[in-house]
């Protein structure tokens, strides 16, 4: 796709990228890697977090690290500050999901997702706040229409994904002067291994594509272009937002709940 960012946009800035060694975040990391971004990401496989460095390129870094643990988070983070400076953009996008409804899910089942999610970002963003160059610093959240709209077999994710919506803009009130905080809530993207778990059936797919104003799925670098965006001085105005990015997915939910109750 034809970009509106010139090549040099993120010069001389760091990005930490919680969850970037696959998936949409990693598309991130690579945009940003282009755009002059010294880059690290995170996740919890070693060789996955080496293969996904190497091919970002660009000296990125990959490191291995649990979001559930503030301890290693903040390890990474540390290293990602003395290997290339006062870290400019921390990206929170480590996620789990699965389908299963409230019966079909243990106690931990549910605690597991939150736990990445949510307290994922809790840990990353509370981790970075001494380590980050301000002001100018620019964090953004990945979450979901799940945070929105109510889902079914999707308990875990809802409560996590609206929590994070919550953080996102408590933190950009606390964090207002020096530190912009956003959230990112992307639609189905193709290629993914979310979408490989909740549309896992053509079925499912074509239920989907159906609630989408757009009727079709986002790729992962319509997602890495808002976020360069949002961490850009073209959005130097813009904290405590959540930046849909989907192709108006959520219009479709609330059309289709109107006509469940038959007023549309
Ligand atoms: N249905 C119901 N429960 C499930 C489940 C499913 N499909 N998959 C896992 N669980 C339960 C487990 O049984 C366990 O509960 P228990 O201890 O009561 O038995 C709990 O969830 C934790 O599972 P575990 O495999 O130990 O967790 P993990 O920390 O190793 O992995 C997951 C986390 C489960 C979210 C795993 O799918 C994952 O690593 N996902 C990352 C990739 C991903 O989900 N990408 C999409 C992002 S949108
Ligand atoms: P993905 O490819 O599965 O990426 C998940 C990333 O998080 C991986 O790097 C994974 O690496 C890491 N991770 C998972 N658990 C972790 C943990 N406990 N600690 C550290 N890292 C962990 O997912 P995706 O589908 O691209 O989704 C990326 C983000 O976009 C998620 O926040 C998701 O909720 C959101 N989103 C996705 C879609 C979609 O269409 N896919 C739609 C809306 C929102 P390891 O496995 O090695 O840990």
């Amino acid at each position: 796709m034809t970009s509106p960012f010139r090549d040099n946009l993120l010069d001389g800035k760091v990005a930490f990228i919680a969850g970037g060694t696959s998936g949409i975040n990693l598309g991130i990391a690579k945009r940003m890697a282009e755009l002059g971004a010294k880059v690290a990401v995170v996740g919890r496989n070693p060789e996955k977090a080496a293969n996904a460095a190497a091919e970002i390129g660009h000296d990125a870094i990959g490191i291995s690290a649990d979001v559930r643990d503030f301890g290693l988070i903040r390890g990474a983070l540390e290293q990602t500050r003395n290997q290339f400076g006062p870290l400019n953009i921390v990206v929170s996008g480590a996620a789990g999901n699965f389908l299963a409804p409230v019966l079909g899910m243990s106690a931990n089942a549910f605690k597991t997702v939150v736990d990445i999610d949510l307290l994922g970002t809790f840990n990353v963003f509370r981790a970075c706040h001494d380590l980050l160059n301000v002001p100018g610093a620019s964090l953004i959240a990945i979450t979901a229409g799940q945070a929105v709209n109510p889902m079914q077999l999707q308990a875990h994710a809802c409560a996590a994904k609206a929590g994070i919506n919550q953080l996102v803009r408590v933190l950009a009130l606390e964090w207002g002067g020096d530190v912009r905080v956003n959230g990112i809530s992307p639609g189905p993207i193709e290629g993914t291994e979310g979408m490989a778990r909740l549309a896992p059936d053509p079925a499912t797919k074509a239920m989907h594509f159906e609630r989408i104003a757009m009727k079709r799925w986002g790729f992962i670098d319509e997602i890495a272009e808002g976020a360069v965006f949002l961490c850009s001085d073209a959005a130097k105005y813009i904290t405590g937002t959540i930046l849909d990015i989907d192709g108006g997915s959520q219009l479709g939910d609330a059309t289709q709940r109107k006509v469940e109750r038959g007023l549309a």
